[in-house]
């Protein structure tokens, strides 16, 4: 069974994916995704060789918990379930525990039974997100549980900003960038997943960070929203708009249709056909090498 995210996550790409898969590169040595999130891109690719990280230390101790304990985590999640009310939920939500098997369950739990499964927290890094109004909220999924374990085996994951991450990035990785988003408008803004905000700085300071991949010799393929300032950040690089429709927002009349740029540093569409193997040296090498010295080419160029 193939597995899917297990959290519903602020920006995830699930819906997404069928844009973004025809866009990937064709083979790859290994899949790093620094702005994990939920991971619906990782779980959709199950990746032989994977580097996963998120500036979210608890959500990092959810995956290092899925993939190395899942009997126990269900365990938890079981009595979570059993135990859930409006009372239960406000009891959970202040408890700041310390074992790393009861941190995983909470998050899990309390991403399942808030308003619009949403995860956020305030500057002090608290959890702040009231209940949601699901009648019999499912929390999770046990037979998706264990096939996600089994994909994260083969991945490292670490609780890190995306520049310490990188720093790990080499020739033939496959980079996918999901970084918070340049909000469509000043009040639409949320970059609110971890207790820093992620503002136009970073935008900048990212976009240098792309480049330098660019330069290494990685596949780097970015998502943020289609606005002048992005398209001014990524020029020089291929950039195709996707439509999309904005999944979280408190105000309903804010959800709707918004155009989404994906930027990619390498040529798509000429060898897509060759599949998307991770780690089978032997598939599709010829396209590889194309690609790679596309890349360069491209690099050259700018
Ligand atoms: C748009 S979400 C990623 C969504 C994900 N691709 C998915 O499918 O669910 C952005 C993520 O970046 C993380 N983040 C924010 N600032 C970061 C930083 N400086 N370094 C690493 N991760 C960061 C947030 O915790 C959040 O999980």
């Amino acid at each position: 069974m193939p597995a899917t995210p297990f959290l519903k996550w602020a920006g995830g790409k699930g819906q997404l994916l069928d844009r973004l898969l025809p866009l990937l590169p064709p083979q790859y040595e290994r899949y790093i995704e620094p702005f994990l999130g939920g991971g619906a891109l990782f779980f959709a690719l199950a990746p032989a060789r994977a580097l996963l990280a998120d500036l979210n230390h608890e959500l990092i101790v959810t995956y290092q918990m899925v993939r190395d304990q899942p009997a126990a985590l269900a365990d938890c999640l079981n009595a979570h379930r059993a135990c859930h009310s409006k009372e239960y939920y406000y009891r959970i939500r202040a408890e700041r525990p310390d074992d790393a098997l009861e941190v995983a369950a909470r998050l899990i739990y309390l991403n399942k039974t808030c308003f619009n499964g949403l995860y956020r927290v305030n500057r002090s890094g608290q959890f702040n997100v009231p209940m949601g109004s699901y009648v019999n909220p499912r929390i999770y999924d046990r037979a998706n549980l264990f096939a996600a374990a089994q994909v994260l085996a083969a991945a490292n994951l670490c609780a890190a900003d995306y520049r310490a991450t990188l720093d790990q990035a080499s020739a033939g990785d496959f980079v996918y960038l999901d970084p918070p988003y340049v909000p469509l408008s000043a009040s639409a803004s949320f970059t609110s997943y971890t207790a820093t905000d992620f503002g136009e700085r970073d935008q900048h300071e990212l976009a240098a960070v792309y480049r330098e991949l660019d330069r290494r010799g990685c596949y780097v393929m970015l998502n943020n929203s289609a606005t002048l300032l992005t398209r001014e950040l990524y020029r020089g690089f291929e950039q195709r708009v996707i439509p999309a429709v904005r999944a979280i927002n408190s105000k309903g009349d804010r959800r709707g249709p918004v155009e989404e740029l994906v930027v990619v540093n390498y040529v798509v569409g000429d060898v897509a056909e060759a599949g998307h193997q991770s780690g089978d040296n032997n598939l599709c090498t010829l396209s590889m090498l194309m690609t790679r010295a596309t890349i360069r080419y491209a690099s050259f160029r700018r």
